[in-house]
This record gives C-alpha cells, structure tokens and sequence, in this order.
C-alpha cells in the first residue's frame, strides 16, 4: 500500500520552496524518490533547498524566478522539463506572508493591491497555464496550492491576502473541474500557524495557541507527509479537495 506514497521518477517543481513550507515540501517529496525544482527569488536560499535534495539522493535544479512575471513563469517550465524531461506535480506555494501588514482600506495604494493579488493569486494561475496543456497531452499531472484559513475568513484590514487566498480556493475547483477528466488532479492545503522561522520557541509558548485545538503551532516538517499525499497516485481519486493543516483551528 505504501508504494502509492512513492514519489520515485517524479519531477516536482515547487515555487517559493527557498524557505519554510515550500522547503519542508520539497525536502519530504525528496525523501518519497522526487526529483525537484524549486524556485524563487533570492537564488541562495533555493540553491541551498537544491543542496539538500541532492544530498537525499535525488536530482533537484534551482531556478530563480519571479513569479508574477509571466515570461519568467513560462522559462522556468520550459527549463524545468528541458532538465527533467516533464513536470509531473506543481506546488504553487509563492506568497507574500508578513511583508503586507494588514491597514486600513484607504491606506493600501493600486500596486499594493496589485502586488498582493498577483504574487498570492495570480502567480498560481500562470504557473498552472504554463504545466497544464503538457500534463493534459500526458494524460497525468498534479497541481497543489497553498491557501491559508484567511482564504475562508475575513481577516480584520487583510485584503490583499484573504482575497487573494479565497481565490485560491476556487482557482483549486476550477482547475479541478476543468482538468482533473484529462488526468490532471487537483488539490489545495490550507495551513494555519506554522512557524517558520527557527529558533521555534513560538510553538509552544505563543498567545494564540489558546484557540489552537491541538495546543501549540505547527512546524513545517508537518506539511510533509500531507503533499506527498497529493502529489502521488495515493489521492488518484481526490481532487478540488482543501485540506485544513491547522491543528483544528478551523474547527474551533
Ligand atoms: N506559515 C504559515 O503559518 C502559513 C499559514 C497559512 C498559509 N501559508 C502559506 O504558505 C505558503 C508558504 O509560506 P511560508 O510560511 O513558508 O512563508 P515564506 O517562508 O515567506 O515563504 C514564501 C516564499 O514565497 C516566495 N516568493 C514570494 N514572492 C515571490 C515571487 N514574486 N516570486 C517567486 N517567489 C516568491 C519567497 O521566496 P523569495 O522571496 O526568495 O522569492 C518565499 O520562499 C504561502 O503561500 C503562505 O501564504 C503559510
């Protein structure tokens, strides 16, 4: 049974995956025999991600890239099938977490909304259209993104982020609805609060894990085993799905 999970001749390719969830992502899909690209940014933090894939056993290409640029979206999969020969899973992880603090409505300027809609919505849409029509002529392909519980609620002078996360969640349907008859599955994790950043002290000790079922915050390590799911044959028949990684927050 356990030979679903296995991610062995895969090529995943995982945006933002220079930092937190997406580097516990693709470090967990190495581990289930992926290969992986990742890409971002600031190319350090995803060549390190690389090292350590390839330090697992497994192939891995960093590829800095911006993801609200379209032509640069589309010369990442183009350099990322012309390495691995295909792209069988997208992680669309890329967002802006802590640099857009919540403000007032008539604070937020026309390129911070703009910013915030295309690097936390628009960025996984491009980045489905550039893998898409190549996993449809495959008859195979997975698409993952990351939404947050804020893409359900409303969140007090979130507005880039909770709109752009709710979109998220219904980008997942439509993509699912469209594609998952030509062998393309879709999914979407929606996390709650995982700490990031190391040391991890807030785990345990944070104010808000009062009103976290399980008592404490999740670390990225937990988001593991949860896109290894999605990305492999084990959710074959799972798709358009949002599954919560929050401890029962959502719940609460
Ligand atoms: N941690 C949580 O508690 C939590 C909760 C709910 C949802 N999430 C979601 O989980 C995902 C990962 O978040 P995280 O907590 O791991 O935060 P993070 O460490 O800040 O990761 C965000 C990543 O996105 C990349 N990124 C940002 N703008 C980009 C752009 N224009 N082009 C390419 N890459 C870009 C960043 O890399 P560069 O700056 O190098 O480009 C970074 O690696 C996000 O979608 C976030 O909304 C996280």
């Amino acid at each position: 049974m356990l030979q679903t999970l296995s991610m062995e001749g895969k090529a995943v390719l995982v945006t933002g995956g220079g930092t937190g969830l997406g580097k516990a992502m693709s470090l967990a899909l190495a581990r289930a025999g992926a290969d992986v690209v990742v890409a971002a940014r600031r190319q350090s933090l995803i060549e390190q991600t690389a090292a350590e894939v390839r330090a697992l056993g497994r192939r891995a290409l960093a590829i800095p890239t911006d993801v609200t640029d379209t032509a640069q979206v589309d010369r990442m999969v183009q350099q990322a099938r012309e390495a691995f020969g295909k792209v069988d899973v997208l992680i669309n992880n890329a967002g802006i977490v802590r640099d857009q603090r919540p403000k007032p409505i008539w604070e937020i300027t026309d390129d911070e909304w703009r910013v915030g809609i295309e690097v936390n919505l628009s960025s996984a849409f491009y980045c489905a259209r550039a893998v898409a029509r190549d996993m449809v002529d495959r008859r195979s392909g997975r698409i993952i993104n990351v939404a947050s519980g804020l893409g359900f609620r409303g969140g007090t002078d979130n507005y880039m982020y909770g709109a752009a996360k709710g979109g998220i969640i219904n980008l997942t349907r439509v993509l699912a609805t469209s594609l998952s008859r030509y062998g393309v599955i879709v999914g979407c994790i929606v996390p709650g609060f995982v700490t990031t950043r190391e040391p991890d002290a807030s785990s345990t000790r944070a104010p808000r894990n009062q009103f976290i079922p399980v008592g404490r915050t999740g670390v990225p390590m937990e988001i593991g085993p949860l896109a290894v799911y999605l990305a492999s044959d084990a959710s074959s028949y799972m798709t358009g799905e949002t599954i919560y990684l929050d401890g029962g927050l959502s719940h609460a």
